[in-house]
């Protein structure tokens, strides 16, 4: 079979995405020497120390048949409820099965089936922040600061919901809000990756294609009939309540309202977040500075639940 054929014929699940005690119903496999190879038989456990194990040997991920899609899908809604896994356990669990899918909205050169089965993860996070008040906090301590476009997409997705509950958004509008900030750089798949991953600052040139984005993402997601709240996310986050944002110079209320909350969550998130040129601040360092010099360019009352969930955190810890 050729490798684009494996490629179909198999879907990468990444390890941590599956619960150490529960059975699982579908084969799972590893890539050994470029080959994929049955790993476990569908109704055996994954131990724990198995899982210790063959991280030791760096595999980051399984692999499953794409014909078991959905029941992997299904295996993990279904551990999102169990009364065996705690917080901390689902959040991990929601958190690793959601990146696969993030990766594929960036890398597949098709993006429907990614497109469509986000709606049903982003409708697992509320659900899951729903149900639970320590949630977030546990999702939110998960955020990987490595600076991938897809990490940041679901990390940019996670404090859109967090911050969004703050500010009172309801049920059906958080999940356009999470969807919202899980698409809302999916114009980048437009830009070349060398301008993405360049380690260093943006020449005019590039900055100029880098600043496209938005226009790139609000014309895929026309293509995939997005909902106006979910393009108005991809369009317009990097609008600034000051009006010298990009690409419409949009001000205030001129925003979405989504847009605001999103432009809030990246800007965050980028802060936070390693880069190549750069290193992290401190979460509440970052707080400071956008609550502080740059607090013209947020929507003040997205800004006062930033800093509310914050203080939340740091006092519960
Ligand atoms: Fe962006
Ligand atoms: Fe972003």
């Amino acid at each position: 079979m050729t490798e684009s054929g494996q490629a179909q014929k198999y879907m990468k699940i990444r390890l941590h995405s599956l619960p150490p005690v529960q059975a699982i119903p579908f084969d799972l496999f590893v890539q050994i020497g470029g080959r994929r190879v049955h790993y476990l038989r569908a109704g055996d456990k994954l131990k724990a120390e198995k899982i210790v194990n063959f991280e030791k040997k760096a595999p980051e991920a399984f692999y499953i048949l794409s014909a078991d899609r959905s029941r992997y899908q299904n295996f993990v809604r279904e551990s999102l409820v169990s009364d065996t896994l705690d917080t901390k356990q689902k959040a991990l669990i929601l958190r690793e099965s959601t990146m696969v899918l993030v990766e594929e909205l960036f890398e597949r050169p098709d993006i429907e089936v990614a497109l469509h089965d986000a709606r049903q993860v982003v409708e697992d996070f509320v659900a899951f922040m729903e149900s639970d008040a320590s949630a977030m906090a546990n999702l939110i301590g998960l955020s990987s600061h490595d600076f991938y476009t897809y990490n940041h997409s679901l990390d940019v997705s996670i404090y859109s919901l967090g911050l969004g509950q703050a500010v009172g958004f309801r049920h059906a509008d958080l999940k356009e809000l999470g969807l919202g900030g899980l698409f809302h750089d999916i114009g980048k798949r437009h830009v070349p990756i060398e301008i993405i991953c360049k380690n260093g600052a943006l020449t005019d040139a590039e900055w100029l294609q880098m600043q496209k984005h938005p226009q790139f993402g609000l014309m895929i997601l026309n293509e995939h009939n997005s909902s106006e709240n979910i393009k108005a996310c991809a369009f317009e986050h990097h609008e600034s309540f000051l009006g010298n944002g990009y690409p419409q110079k949009l001000s205030a209320q001129e925003i979405h309202a989504m847009a605001r909350v999103v432009s809030v969550a990246d800007t965050y998130d980028a802060l936070t977040t390693k880069r190549s040129y750069n290193e992290p601040m401190m979460p509440l360092d970052a707080i400071a500075l956008m609550s502080g010099k740059l607090a013209g360019r947020y929507d003040p009352e997205v800004l006062r639940a930033l800093v509310e969930i914050f203080q939340r955190l740091k006092n519960a810890a």
